[in-house]
C-alpha cells in the first residue's frame, strides 16, 4: 500500500487556523449577523459525512445517480485526455462515494500512469476513504490531503508538478455564491498549470417539485443531516442547543436559482456555546441560513468558465440531462505559463457587474 495522509496545517498555509478555533470563529461570526448563518463546509464530521453518504443512495437525491451515470457511461473519454504521461488524479471533496472507486478503478486497468490526490476537509472521511482505497487498490499511490481545497491545491502546486486532471464532482461548486464560485475557480486556475484540466458536475436547472424532493426528503436524512450541525456545535465547541427546538427548512430562490437550507428556531430562546463564552438569542422562526445549492443552465456554466481563465472542452450529460459534468481546460497565455506571473493574468481577467 503506498498512501499516506497530509493534515494542511498553520505551517503549510499562512492564513489556516486550527480547525476548531476556525469553526468557533465562524459560528461565532455567523450567529452575531443580523441574518445568521453558519458555513456548509461544516456539516461533514464523522456523523455528517455518514449521513450525507446514505442520502446519495435515496431516489429522491437524484444527482448522485445521474453523475454516477455520466462517469460510468463515458469514463474512457475523460482517460483518453490524460493517457501518455504520468498526471496527477486530484478529487475536491470526494467524501467516499462510488464515483471515485469507478475512476481508479477503471483508470488502473486502462494502465494509466496516475497517483491519487484527495483533498477534503474531514478528517474522518479522509481517513476512511485512504483506509478503504488501501485495501480495494493495493497499488495505487494514494496522497491525502486533509485541509480547504484552495489549500490543498496551493500545497500540490508546490509539491508535484505534473499534470493534473482536478475531479470536482456532485455539484460541489454550488455551495458557493456566484461571487465566491468565481473567486475560487480564479484561485484554482493560478494554481494551476496550462492545459490541466478539471472535471466539475454541476446540478442542472429542473422541475422545482423534483429539487425540493431532494432535498426534503421522506426518510428525513436532509433533516438529521442539517440538525447535525447544531449537534457538532454541542459536541466540539460545548453548545447548549436543544435540537428538538429547531426544524430543516429546504426551499428554492427563484432568483438566484439555488436550493437553500435552514434551521428554523421554533420558539424565542437564548442558547450558550462554552467555547465562544457567550449567548446568542433567537426569535421565535428566526433561521440559521446553513446551505446554497445552486443550479445551473448551460449558458452559467460557459460564463463561470470565461470569467475564471478556463477553456470549455465539452460537456457530458445523463439521459435525463439533469446533471452535466463539464470539462474545461486551463488556459494560460504563453507569455505566463510558469512562475507566478499569471497573477497578473488573473487580475486582468476581468469582473462582470452580475457578481
Ligand atoms: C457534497 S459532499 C460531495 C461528496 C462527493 N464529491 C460526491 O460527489 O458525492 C462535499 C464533500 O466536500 C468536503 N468539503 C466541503 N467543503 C470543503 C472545503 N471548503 N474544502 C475541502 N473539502 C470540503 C466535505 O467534507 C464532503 O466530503
Amino acid at each position: 500500500m503506498r498512501a499516506n495522509v497530509k493534515i494542511l496545517g498553520a505551517g503549510d498555509c499562512a492564513d489556516s487556523f486550527d480547525e476548531r478555533d476556525a469553526f468557533a470563529l465562524d459560528v461565532l461570526a455567523g450567529l452575531s449577523a443580523a441574518h445568521k448563518s453558519i458555513p456548509s463546509k461544516y456539516f461533514y464530521d464523522e456523523q455528517g459525512s455518514e449521513l450525507f453518504r446514505r442520502i446519495t443512495r435515496l431516489p429522491e437525491y437524484y444527482l448522485t445517480g445521474c453523475e454516477l451515470e455520466i462517469l460510468e457511461g463515458q469514463w474512457d473519454r475523460i482517460a483518453a485526455l490524460v493517457a501518455g504521461k504520468p498526471f496527477n488524479l486530484v478529487e475536491l471533496g470526494p467524501g467516499f462515494s462510488r464515483k471515485t472507486t469507478l475512476f481508479l478503478e477503471r483508470f488502473l486497468k486502462s494502465g494509466l500512469d496516475y497517483q491519487y490526490v484527495p483533498i477534503d476537509i474531514s478528517a474522518s472521511s479522509m481517513g476512511a476513504l485512504v483506509g478503504e482505497l488501501a485495501d480495494l487498490f493495493p497499488d495505487l499511490k494514494t496522497h491525502g490531503l486533509v485541509g480547504d481545497y484552495f489549500h490543498g491545491l496551493k500545497w500540490l502546486n508546490h509539491r508535484f508538478r505534473r499534470r493534473n486532471l482536478v475531479l470536482f464532482l456532485g455539484s460541489s461548486i454550488g455551495n458557493f455564491t456566484r461571487a465566491e464560485s468565481c473567486s475560487f475557480l480564479r484561485s484554482a486556475w493560478k494554481c494551476l498549470n496550462h492545459d490541466d484540466l478539471v472535471l466539475m458536475g454541476f446540478d442542472l436547472k429542473k422541475d422545482i417539485d423534483v429539487l425540493l424532493r431532494a432535498y426534503n426528503d421522506s426518510l428525513g436524512l436532509t433533516s438529521r443531516f442539517n440538525l447535525n450541525l447544531l449537534e457538532r456545535i454541542n459536541r466540539e465547541l460545548g453548545g447548549c442547543f436543544d435540537v428538538e427546538k429547531f426544524r430543516h427548512f429546504g426551499s428554492y430562490d427563484v432568483s438566484s436559482s439555488s436550493m437553500e437550507s435552514y434551521l428554523v428556531s421554533q420558539e424565542r430562546q437564548s442558547v450558550f456555546i462554552e467555547q465562544i463564552g457567550r449567548s446568542f438569542d433567537f426569535e421565535a422562526w428566526e433561521a440559521i441560513h446553513t446551505e446554497h445549492s445552486c443550479k445551473y443552465s448551460l449558458s452559467d456554466v460557459e460564463w463561470l468558465a470565461s470569467q475564471s481563465g478556463f477553456k470549455i472542452r465539452e460537456h457530458l450529460f445523463d439521459s435525463c440531462r439533469f446533471f452535466a459534468d463539464s470539462i474545461w481546460s486551463v488556459d494560460k497565455p504563453e507569455s505566463v505559463r510558469q512562475g507566478t506571473e499569471g497573477e497578473a493574468v488573473a487580475q486582468s481577467l476581468g469582473s462582470d457587474s452580475r457578481l
